[in-house]
């Protein structure tokens, strides 16, 4: 497939503007809009509807109306396998215009979004096809020891939860979408998508994809806004029956009060992190580019980066100088330069938040032994940095930064280690670099984390659950796991 790489995305025939409700493209109720830029200049990009309270409103009732009286529930489950993977091949068919669109308003590079983001949000979707069919529920036999005698069939039936609200977030603007409307469909849940405010295109492109597929109108909805706004107003709704949020572990607590504040909504929570990758004195030469990858991927904006890098004494210098050579070695650029290896931040306020811890290690005495500043003058360009000589109370070892910015520390045992992993208070990921498997194993049992990689960073595959333990977030997306937190559970006993 070829693709022109054009930055303006006024080309793209049809690109939506709009809120999708109920089937239909509407401006918001307030008629106002709001500018996506273009992180790679600062630019505008497009104009989009900007939803707020109403719209919401708006969007639960049609969601509401979707699950009770439409067709998608009542659908065989065999029918809605079929359309979900359709969602899955139409992604496909339109790679080249989601990953150009998701780099324009995201500013990772073209290939990484043609290479990762886009097959993976298909691959999910193609996933949970096949789950559609094959969620059940059990017969269990019962003893019931205060009726002797009696005789009873109980079964459970395992049911969709209804209307739920999602909240994404910018650094993985289709993929989250997908990893959260791939489950909603395949249990027959019927949803209300609010994407970031950053980075809204692909999710509304991908509307248009969802109907195309022959989900019915009313299933899906996406309704672009601001966070405080619409996030908030799905978060408060009381008619919501659950909330599926990915970002900051502050906003999280957010969700968790207005759920608690209205109805009691069923939430799952997919959060910050702080992740060790652990790289022993025994480790294979590649620990240096997995460590380097662990971080700079997506340029360090993923809730799963390996952000602290922990090396075992005797290789210390070695790691931490080739982890700096690759940080000095990356191409920095706008993300349709196909020669670009990280592009810029999502945004102005990520890039003062990152150059603002970057200021505090310098400040707290932390030395830069690769990047530590901005790159270039113009976009939300942060150079690749490697940061030694810190202390663990430090504000850059303690908290996420979401940025292209790793800090390294020695450790000398596996007990030592296990702990130093351990002192954060998040749980999300972790990263084991060794030859000795037996060693591999028995760290991994000790890290309070939700996924563990061994020789790999950045593993992510549909059938794996993902999620964290700790202020990491709340249950877990992906795998048959995440299927338990868009059901419900019935118990039904009859007395023969
Ligand atoms: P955020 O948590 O504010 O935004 C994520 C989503 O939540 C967006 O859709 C936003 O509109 C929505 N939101 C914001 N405030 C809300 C509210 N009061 N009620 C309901 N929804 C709300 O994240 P932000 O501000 O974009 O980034 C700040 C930091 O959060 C980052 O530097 C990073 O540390 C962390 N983050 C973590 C992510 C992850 O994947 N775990 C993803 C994005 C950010
Ligand atoms: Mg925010």
């Amino acid at each position: 497939m070829t693709v022109t790489l054009d930055q303006n995305v006024e080309t793209f025939i049809g690109i939506p503007r709009k809120m999708f409700i109920n089937g239909q493209w509407t401006d918001a109720a307030s008629g106002k809009t709001f500018e996506t830029p273009n992180p790679a200049t600062g630019e505008t990009l497009a104009n989009i509807a900007e939803g707020d309270a109403e719209d919401i409103n708006r969007a639960v009732k049609a969601a509401r109306a979707a699950f009770q009286d439409g067709p998608w529930s009542r659908m065989t489950p065999s029918d809605r396998g079929r359309i979900i993977w359709r969602i899955g091949d139409l992604i496909l068919v339109h790679a080249a215009e989601l990953a150009q669109l998701e780099s324009l308003d995201n500013g990772k590079p073209y290939a990484v979004a043609l290479g990762a983001d886009v097959p993976l949000a298909a691959d999910l979707f193609h996933y949970m096809a096949g789950w559609a069919t094959k969620i059940n529920g059990q017969t269990i036999d019962i003893s019931v020891p205060y009726m002797p005698g009696a005789n009873f069939h109980s079964y459970t039936l395992r049911e969709p939860i209804g209307v739920v609200g999602q909240i994404i977030p910018w650094n993985f603007p289709l993929l989250m979408a997908a990893w959260k409307l791939g489950p909603a469909l395949t249990t027959g849940c019927t949803v209300v998508l609010k994407p970031a405010e950053q980075t809204p295109l692909t999710a509304l492109r991908l509307a248009e994809l969802v109907a195309e597929a022959g989900v019915p109108a009313g299933v899906v909805n996406v309704v672009p806004g601001y966070g405080e706004t619409a996030g908030a107003a799905l978060a408060m709704h009381p008619d919501v029956d659950k909330v599926a949020f990915t970002g900051s572990t502050e906003v999280g607590k957010l969700i968790v009060a207005a759920a608690g504040a209205t109805n009691l909504k069923k939430l799952t929570l997919e959060l910050g992190g702080k992740s060790p990758n652990i790289v022993f004195d025994d480790a294979e030469d590649g620990a240096i580019e997995g460590a380097a990858n662990a971080i700079f991927f997506n340029h360090g904006q993923c809730c799963v980066a390996g952000s602290r890098l922990f090396v075992q004494e005797s290789r210390f210098d070695e790691v931490v100088d080739g982890v700096a050579e690759i940080a000095k070695s990356i191409k920095l650029g706008s993300g349709l330069d196909p020669t670009t290896q990280m592009g810029p931040l999502v945004s102005s306020e990520q890039f003062d938040r990152v150059t603002g811890f970057l200021e505090s290690g310098r400040i707290d005495g932390a030395t830069a032994l690769a990047g530590g500043g901005r790159f270039g003058d113009r976009g939300y360009f942060v150079e690749p940095t490697v940061l030694t000589n810190t202390r663990p109370d430090m504000k850059v070892v303690q908290e996420e930064i979401f940025g292209p910015v790793v800090v390294a520390e020695k450790f000398s045992s596996l007990d030592e280690i296990a702990a130093q992993a351990n002192d954060t208070s998040y749980g999300l990921g972790a990263g084991i670099w060794t030859r000795d498997i037996s060693k591999a194993h028995a760290l991994a049992k000790k890290i309070r984390a939700g996924t563990v990689w061994i020789n790999c960073y950045n593993v992510f595959d549909a059938s794996l659950p993902f999620g964290g333990y700790k202020q990491s977030g709340w249950g877990r997306e992906m795998g048959g796991e995440v299927l338990n937190n868009y059901t419900e559970v019935k118990a039904v006993t009859t007395l023969l």
